[in-house]
């Protein structure tokens, strides 16, 4: 049999350290390695795989679109492209989308559209405050927008236009701004940052101030969107209503997509200013649809919400057990434990032994962003396995 991994590291660019298992396949929340081990899978493909591995629906979806049309160009009208649209912009505040085939370029074309919306109302202005702590892609310009240094450094000088500034403070939003700023730009809840969430009014003082000054409210919802918080979108739960938000990951259930959406006042990009080759393509329309039309059907969101508690619950007996644990994190199934020390990697070494995948959001955090359609008993399993490993650190 052909040695996968080590192919792996002769061929590719060094860019990402990966677990020492080949998967092959993958059911509902679980996936096998080439070895025919099974794991419980709470990391999703980094929150994309919505409704799990190969689910029904989606595989049915792809099936009959791929014997149906899998390409052609944005030159003609396509009805999955049409179909999914209706059904994001029917079930959100928005008016009018874009499609792209990643987050990063969802982000990407929301940050043109912004610069856009300057150009032609704000007397020019480009600048896009966005916060510490966020991650918004890995393109020049998202790079310049995710306030990391750990992703900037490498290549600064970065792109011009962007002001990082302090996470869940709108006084840092407030002393930024200057007749050079466009929009605001932020994720509801922090993910690839630690799963970082900030306080309840946070989103409604920004959306003031950005009425304020006239500025537009970009919500980055890649990761919070499609449920994966408990509610269809973000925002919902936070009684504000963005200018611009962009969705990916599991928008698709696993199939690459990207958009980004706007309020018919800020849609400013006139024919010919803004394309893509792929975006929009049947085939990953259809799937987008079969997956966005089984949540809003099967009232996943509540069901988020309430697992989200349950689980919560689970870590918040961990904690009272483990000293070692400090924090819990996040909401729906998006969630995060932080620790006094840097044992991330090392749990999911451990957990990864006893079958179950989690990530290291960061050294001292471990991030569990499982398939939406996980159950109590997945829950209650996860945490036996979480128990084994904590045990023996006492
Ligand atoms: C909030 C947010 N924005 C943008 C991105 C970039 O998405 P992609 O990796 O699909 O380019 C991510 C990815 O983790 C994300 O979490």
């Amino acid at each position: 049999m052909e040695n996968w991994q080590e192919l792996e590291q002769k061929l590719f660019m060094r860019t990402i350290k990966r677990l020492p298992i080949t998967l092959v396949r993958g059911k509902g929340a679980r996936v096998w390695d080439a070895e025919g081990k099974e794991y419980l899978d709470f990391v999703g493909g980094w929150a994309v795989n919505s409704l799990g591995h190969c689910h029904p629906v989606i595989v049915k979806a792809l099936t009959e679109q791929a014997n149906t049309l899998i390409q052609v160009s944005n030159q003609f009208y396509t009805i999955p492209q049409v179909q999914l649209a209706k059904l994001l912009i029917d079930n959100s505040c928005l008016d009018r989308i874009f499609f792209c085939n990643s987050g990063a370029e969802a982000v990407e074309g929301a940050m043109k559209l912004a610069r856009r919306y300057g150009k032609l109302h704000l007397d020019g202005a480009y600048e896009i405050i966005t916060t510490h702590g966020s991650f918004h892609g890995r393109t020049l310009a998202t790079v310049a927008a995710t306030g990391q240094d750990k992703f900037q450094q490498p290549y600064i000088p970065l792109p011009d236009g962007f002001v990082n500034v302090d996470y869940d403070s709108i006084k840092a939003i407030k002393a930024a701004t200057t007749s050079r700023t466009c929009a605001v730009m932020v994720e509801p809840i922090q993910g690839e940052g630690g799963v970082n969430v900030p306080h309840d009014e946070y989103l409604k003082e920004i959306r003031a101030w950005c009425d304020e000054k006239g500025i537009l409210l970009i919500l980055d919802e890649i990761q919070t969107g499609i449920g994966r918080i408990g509610s269809l979108f973000g925002y919902e739960q936070y009684g504000v209503e963005p200018d611009i938000m962009t969705l990916a990951k599991g928008l698709g259930g696993g199939v690459p997509i990207g958009v980004f959406l706007a309020k018919e006042r800020a849609s400013v990009f006139a024919p010919g200013e803004h394309g893509s080759t792929f975006g929009g393509n049947p085939l990953v329309c259809a799937a987008g649809t079969a997956t966005l039309k089984f949540i809003i059907d099967n009232g996943i969101p509540d069901k988020v919400k309430k697992l989200g508690q349950y689980f919560i619950t689970g870590l918040e007996k961990l904690k009272a057990k483990y000293s070692f644990i400090t924090e819990i994190r996040g909401r729906g199934l998006l969630l995060a434990l932080k620790f006094t020390d840097n044992i991330a990697e090392e749990l999911v070494l451990a957990c990864l032994k006893e079958g179950l995948l989690v990530n290291a959001v960061k050294p001292n955090a471990l991030r569990f962003i499982p398939p939406l359609i996980i159950t109590e008993k997945d829950v209650d399993e996860a945490f036996g396995i979480l128990e084994t490993i904590f045990s023996r650190r006492t």
